[in-house]
């Protein structure tokens, strides 16, 4: 079910009108979506999605893009999503669409089983971005949605944000602290971020942090000296 940190990205609405079949023929039948509101994704590509229809809720993947590998005349902007363990007749019904992650951009393959073999990819990567995985460190675990850690920059800040009670010159901070200090790749410098966040919260007992002027980057030494990460 989507967290409160996924209510942070895009959330819109659409009824499902005829596409051109063809997914069906390539064994991922996809709902293709004429969209209500104003509020979706600027950047095409592949997405993973939590999909709501009759109140119910399902995890799938959704491209928003032109389909550069079907031939068309006029390509036109579709919202297609596929949905995960779902196989019902819902032309005309209305759908609720929430973005979880962002998985690639849409690309032009030579064949439509190319595409299909990619397809499977996507499934996968999105399914690992739903699952939670946990983390030990110290004497205390955390569980760190993958989805969480692939949030777009300005989402992820606000989450610890939110989920920290920090402000964003705080988080600026501890982001900077990290890169300077060779957390250079996005992801692993996320998790550093989120167990420090986390450590730090376990010291204090409080629920939201508080830092002094000297306060934070004492807690980042010490952290970078005790913690085992
Ligand atoms: C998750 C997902 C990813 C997709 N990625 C691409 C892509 O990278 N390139 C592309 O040309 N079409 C992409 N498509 C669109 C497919 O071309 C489309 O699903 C297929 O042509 C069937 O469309 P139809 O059912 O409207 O006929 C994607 C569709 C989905 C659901």
């Amino acid at each position: 079910m989507p967290n409160t940190v996924s209510r942070t990205l895009s959330t819109f609405e659409g009824f499902v009108v005829r596409g051109n079949q063809l997914g069906r023929t390539i064994g991922y039948p996809t709902a293709n979506l004429d969209i209500q509101s104003a509020c979706f994704p600027s950047l095409n590509g592949v997405y993973s999605v939590y999909v709501t229809y009759n109140q119910q809720h399902y995890k799938g993947i959704m491209n928003i893009g032109y389909k550069p590998t079907i031939e068309q005349e006029k390509p036109k902007k579709t919202f297609e999503v596929f949905i995960f363990d779902f196989n019902e007749d819902i032309y005309g019904e209305k759908l609720g669409v929430e973005i979880i992650s962002f998985i690639r951009n849409e690309k032009k393959f030579k064949s439509l089983e190319e595409l299909k073999a990619q397809l499977k990819k996507d499934c996968q990567i999105a399914k690992s971005h739903f699952e939670e995985s946990k983390i030990t460190i110290s004497n205390f675990t955390m569980h760190i949605q993958h989805n969480v850690i692939h949030l777009p920059d300005l989402d992820f800040a606000r989450h610890c944000e939110t989920r920290y009670g920090i402000n964003r010159g705080v988080y600026n901070t501890i982001d900077k602290w990290f890169s300077d200090n060779g957390s250079t790749e996005i992801v692993g410098r996320r998790k550093r971020i989120l167990y420090f966040l986390h450590w730090v919260t376990a010291y204090t007992s409080k629920e939201k942090l508080k830092f002094g002027n000297k306060g934070l980057s004492e807690q980042l030494e010490r952290f970078s000296t005790e913690s085992v990460y």
